[in-house]
């Protein structure tokens, strides 16, 4: 069992989550993710690692409260302990000085950059982050960020900062502007991380993207997370989850993630249909949670696929 050391909800169905898992803690590097399964009967989900403490023996997760596990997940409170915590797994993030590089990132894909961030600036590099969200509400850590980075660009969808736009948007206005940019990360769901490396496609900006499919064991066993770059099938646990952005087949890889949606929506709806009372715990919690633009997730306009 795994307890949960702290949980704070970051943003509307934005949570954060620190574990007791000294093993791990002691072991991850940027880049990496853990498997957890909430209880016997939960499905294994894929998430980035978002920071750990080797003194404290914890690991951070933040994670989009989106179906039955992240919602199951969503009502526990510190004190709890899921069954399984399963990592650090994949390969840690390839770290050069290569100059000058962007992360760009949004949504739970903002809690696996901190790590990557920090680890960058640390070898030498100039960071340009850029944080994408769909209103200023979903934007968290921005004072973390800012700190961290050389340079802090944040773009948001609805058009409340004075222009409607994107991470992609934003990282080809800096690529067109003639800024030197070596390599660029990206870390959020894989639409956002589809559009940024159509966007750098043109520059010849090499752009790793961080893919974390559907997982059963995540060790290259049973093919669930199976992924079509450069033509070649690769396992994203064990070969990922980094991989060259323009090499990726998006398109399969998107059919592949929604093929169990409808299971997942029917699932979704027995559970609240029994548990919703978990979610009212705290109602400040639950307000928090929800918030103003939460609720029914959506990601630029359509079903946020994570
Ligand atoms: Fe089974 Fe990757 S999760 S092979």
């Amino acid at each position: 069992m795994y307890q949960i050391a702290k949980k704070e909800t970051l943003a509307p169905n934005l949570i954060f989550m620190s574990f007791r898992a000294p093993g791990i803690a002691a072991a991850a590097k940027p880049g990496q993710f853990v498997i957890i399964r909430v209880d016997e009967l939960g499905e294994r989900v894929p998430m980035g690692l978002a920071g750990w403490d080797e003194a404290d023996g914890t690991v951070d997760i933040v994670f989009y409260v989106l179906g039955t596990s992240t919602m199951k997940l969503a009502s526990l409170k510190e004190g709890d302990s899921i069954l399984n915590l399963a990592g650090p797994l994949g390969r840690p993030t390839e770290l050069e000085r290569n100059g000058s590089v962007i992360v760009a990132c949004g949504c739970f894909g903002i809690g696996p950059s901190m790590p990557l961030i920090r680890e960058l600036k640390a070898i030498g590099n100039r960071v340009i982050v850029v944080v994408e969200a769909r209103g200023s509400g979903f934007i968290f850590w921005e004072d973390r960020l800012r700190e961290l980075s050389d340079e802090l660009h944040i773009v948001l969808g609805d058009g409340s900062c004075g222009v409607k736009a994107w991470a992609d948007d934003l990282v080809a206005d800096l690529l067109k502007a003639g800024r030197k940019v070596d390599r660029v990360y990206v870390h959020g769901c894989p639409f956002m991380m589809k559009e940024v490396s159509e966007a750098t496609r043109p520059f010849g900006v090499k752009t790793i993207v961080s893919l974390t499919p559907i997982m059963v064991d995540g060790t290259g066993m049973c093919g669930a997370c199976r992924v079509e770059v450069a033509g070649k099938t690769k396992f994203a646990c064990v070969d990922g989850p980094d991989f060259d952005g323009h090499e990726v087949n998006w398109e399969v890889l998107t059919l592949r993630m929604r093929q169990l949606m409808a299971e997942e929506d029917r699932s979704h709806a027995l559970w609240e249909r029994e548990n919703w009372h978990k979610l009212i715990a705290s109602p400040e919690e639950l307000a928090r949670m929800m918030g103003e633009g939460g609720g029914l997730p959506e990601h630029r306009g359509g079903a946020c696929w994570t």
